[in-house]
């Protein structure tokens, strides 16, 4: 049997960290893998995630299975995080997943379950796992334009010149917020726009959102998938907790099906209950019980936001300082849109080679489409990075 299987293809995000740490050289810098670290390159643990673990370890008094769907508590506390009042609670249905990934997986799962025939449209670019996952599922997806070459920004007129072609039943994946890899988001006059073009279409939109409170600030980076939520009769959300957490290795996630009517809910849930009995069983609980403790004490929740929006910040100003530095050293305004851009990534606008000679010349680690994680960055590396793009050409 096992004489049977073939090499799978490398994920190239994973497959450039392992580059980076065979690499000897002292200074070399990783701008790759999406982990938030702060100045001194430590990913640290939050304050209130420590202190809620504090006291998950002194008061919990089992370990038995939660439900199939996870902790309600936990459910229906971020559920509230993400979505606020834009829509009933009762046509909300939710489950806890192995982090954004098992989200996402589920989500796809349903789809082809519900909608065999449906096709999945990608941003081009997007998250590679997105249509790795999608072509492991043998199901159909195809591309829209996003990212316009040129400005750096979102090409908006190509996007919806492509969704113009989506068929009654697609499903459509859009991020929420802070877009991976590119960094450039829709305004929310493009988002409404966007949502009325699915809803003519007849179109579901799956929103993967992975990094709320990395943009625009927690309220405002959920505001693109509040108006769709509040706008689309049926919708899908992938959520995430690995970054805004920072609790990555504890896998927590949820995946939310928002159906047309309250009366649907029970089917709903009842599928995502089943997918994740077929999957996985029990999703993961000690992030999710983590998550609830901040999300449900008021003086954690204070401290987590207060963390978090210094982190929010902290990036912000390493984007201004890059944009800066380049604008200095290559005497053009021509890498303002570092500045413009959301999140913890930036799309550079590099080729391969100048990406490559960049790693060969300079130690310097980034994706190969030339994806940057903005946080890898810090006062000493920065000139460095600003340097290193003006010398290959980009
Ligand atoms: C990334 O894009 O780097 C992150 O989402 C981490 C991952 O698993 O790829």
């Amino acid at each position: 049997m096992l004489e049977n299987l073939k090499p799978q293809p490398a994920d190239k995000i994973l497959a450039l960290g392992q580059a980076y740490r065979a690499d000897p050289r002292a200074d070399k810098i990783d701008l790759g893998i999406g982990v938030y670290k702060d100045a001194s390159g430590k990913t640290p643990v939050m304050r209130a995630v420590k202190e809620a673990e504090r006291r998950l370890v002194a008061e919990q008094d089992s370990k038995a299975y939660t439900g199939l769907l996870g902790d309600p508590a936990y459910t229906d506390a971020l559920r509230d995080m993400i979505l606020g009042d834009a829509v009933p609670g009762d046509r909300v249905s939710c489950a806890a997943t192995p982090g954004g990934t098992g989200a996402i997986r589920q989500a796809l799962e349903l789809i082809k379950m519900a909608s065999p025939g449906a096709t999945v449209w990608l941003s081009a670019p997007t998250w590679p796992n997105h249509p790795s996952i999608i072509k492991y599922l043998g199901m159909s997806m195809a591309e829209y334009r996003y990212f316009d070459a040129a400005t750096r920004g979102v090409d908006f007129a190509g996007m919806m010149a492509d969704l113009d072609q989506i068929k009654s039943g697609d499903v459509v994946l859009l991020h929420g917020c802070c877009h991976n890899p590119t960094g450039a988001n829709l305004t929310l006059e493009q988002w409404q726009a966007v949502s009325d073009h699915l809803n003519a279409k007849g179109a579901v939109p799956f929103i993967d959102i992975a990094y709320q409170g990395f943009g625009d600030g927690l309220e405002a980076d959920a505001a693109g998938t509040r108006l769709m939520a509040a706008n689309a009769p049926q919708m899908l959300i992938a959520a995430s907790c690995s970054k805004n957490f920072g609790i990555y290795r504890e896998r927590t996630g949820m995946v939310m099906a928002i159906a047309p009517e309250a009366g649907m809910k029970t089917v709903t849930q009842g599928t995502l209950a089943y997918l994740n009995r077929q999957n996985y069983s029990f999703p993961p609980d000690h992030g999710a019980r983590v998550v609830t403790m901040i999300l449900t004490d008021p003086e954690l929740k204070a401290d987590w936001m207060a963390e978090l929006e210094a982190v929010r910040l902290g990036m912000l100003e390493l984007r201004k300082q890059l944009a800066d530095e380049l604008r200095k050293r290559s005497n053009s305004d021509r890498f303002d849109f570092i500045a413009d851009h959301r999140g913890m990534f930036s799309r550079l606008g590099a080729t391969p080679e100048q990406v490559e000679k960049m790693r060969v010349d300079n130690g310097i680690y980034m994706i190969g489409d030339s994806r940057i994680n903005i946080a890898g960055l810090n006062a000493k590396t920065i000139p460095v990075l600003a340097q290193a793009i003006i010398d290959a050409g980009v």
